[in-house]
């Protein structure tokens, strides 16, 4: 199987409450394919609705396949509740004689979460005793395994020996299991099934046809950065990191390896990419610089602080002391990208973006050329719907030979998908659309 899987054991397990509803919208690499979502019997089966429904709302067509021991744990109706279609459980259901045929002949990807011991026994060893088995070895497609079972299953020599078999087989992909609370009384330990969001994100990674960004590495930046005044108080901007967390997402789902440099963000971090975590433009300037020279592709979607006050006081400034009035003195902050620019290795791209109250267009022009970028996102500052803190945008995107492409009003992870579109026609060393 390929990466996702075994980095994603050390990822601790992360909440995806605060994803965008905008995230979980119709489109790219999910809209149009059909999945098939194989469920086994173990506790984490009840995730699998979350599952089923998520890529459904995304645009894939899912068949889920019960296996006989996960009808013990949930019902048939709960898939067809959030799919609009009836699971299907039985290899020699009277009518569907081929079903398993056509199921895995026509599917874009199988994903079996949860994967069990068991189940992982049987695919290892290409059995095709029940409906989920046939599938599988009746499909050319990808496929996806989030295990999921006790620790000490997880842990025994013959469970690692099925998983090692599993993860060298071509198109193979695992993801998990992450580490944390098991089934009750069986306390915390490896096994746990990887998050809901983290299996769909994986699906979609399978899904998507190698491009010129698979293989390749993305630095992406996002959020404020924040200078700190005193002891207690900063300086800052509304970034949210919502259009920076978006990219990195977007260039995890299409393939690339992705460090994501963020500084303060509420959005969760995408599933499988390296975060670095940064307070200010120094410490941002000191992460990106240290990545810089080894990737493909560079995103700087952070809102930069510009200025930084000069001399941060170590104790909270007091009222009383202050008097009526404080004045600041700020100095410059670096421009990250532009420094940056110049020292990415021969061939790489690097994109800004430029967010103005006025003349956007002609501005965004302006820092192409200044910052040494290939391409510039420009977006409207002072706009209810797009720019900061929206979940959505309306990018102009310009590239380094002059060509514009306004694209309407769309969720930021929309938005992101088009960018990374113009970024892998340049990689290609494409004419532009
Ligand atoms: O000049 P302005 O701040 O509008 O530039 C926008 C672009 O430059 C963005 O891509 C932003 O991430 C980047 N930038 C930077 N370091 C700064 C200021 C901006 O990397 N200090």
């Amino acid at each position: 199987m390929s990466p996702g899987g075994p980095a994603q054991e050390a990822r601790e397990p992360c909440a995806a409450g605060n994803r965008t509803e905008g995230a979980l919208e119709p489109g790219p690499p999910w809209l149009g394919r059909r999945v098939v979502l194989g469920v086994c019997g173990g506790i984490a089966a009840y995730k699998s609705i979350q599952i089923a429904r998520d890529l459904t709302l995304h645009g894939a067509t899912v068949d889920v396949v019960l296996t006989k021991a996960a009808r013990r744990f949930v019902a048939p109706l709960a898939f067809e509740g959030v799919t609009g279609r009836g699971p299907l459980i039985d290899l020699f259901a009277v009518g569907g004689a081929a079903l398993h045929v056509g199921l895995g002949r026509d599917a874009d990807c199988v994903c079996v979460a949860p994967a069990t011991a068991d189940f992982l026994a049987r695919a290892a060893s290409g059995r095709a005793s029940d409906l989920l088995g046939t599938v599988l070895t009746a499909c050319e497609a990808p496929a996806v395994f989030a295990p999921a079972m006790n620790d000490r299953m997880f842990a025994h020599p013959r469970t690692r020996a099925n998983l090692a078999l599993l993860d060298a087989a071509p198109g193979y992909h695992r993801v998990g299991p992450d580490t944390g609370r098991l089934a009750a009384g069986e306390g915390s330990g490896p096994g746990r099934m990887a998050d809901p969001s983290a299996i769909v994100d994986a699906v979609g990674r399978a899904l998507h046809p190698r491009g010129a960004l698979s293989g390749a590495t993305v630095l992406v930046t996002s959020g404020p950065t924040r200078e700190p005044l005193d002891a207690v108080r900063f300086v800052a901007n509304r970034s949210s990191g919502k259009m920076g967390h978006a990219l990195a997402r977007a260039a995890r789902l299409r393939g690339a390896g992705v460090v994501l440099v963020t500084g303060p963000s509420g959005v969760t971090a995408p599933f499988g990419v390296e975060v670095v975590r940064v307070e200010t433009a120094l410490e941002m300037r000191d992460a990106v610089m240290e990545a810089i020279g080894d990737v493909d592709v560079a995103v700087h979607a952070a809102a930069v602080t510009d200025f930084r006050p000069s001399a941060p006081r170590r104790d909270k400034l007091k009222r009383e002391s202050a008097g009526g009035e404080v004045a600041v003195r700020m100095v410059a902050n670096p421009d990250i990208a532009a420094e940056s620019a110049a020292r990415m290795k021969p061939g790489a791209i690097s994109v800004g973006f430029a967010l103005e109250t006025t003349d956007l267009v002609e501005r965004a022009a302006g820092k192409l050329a200044a910052k040494g970028f290939d391409l510039i996102a420009a977006n409207p500052a002072g706009e209810p719907d797009a720019g900061f803190e929206a979940d959505t945008n309306r990018v102009t995107i310009l590239d380094r030979d002059g060509r514009r492409s306004a694209l309407p009003l769309m969720t930021k992870s929309a938005a992101a998908w088009k960018i990374l579109d113009a970024v892998e026609e340049r990689l290609r060393g494409g004419e532009g659309s």
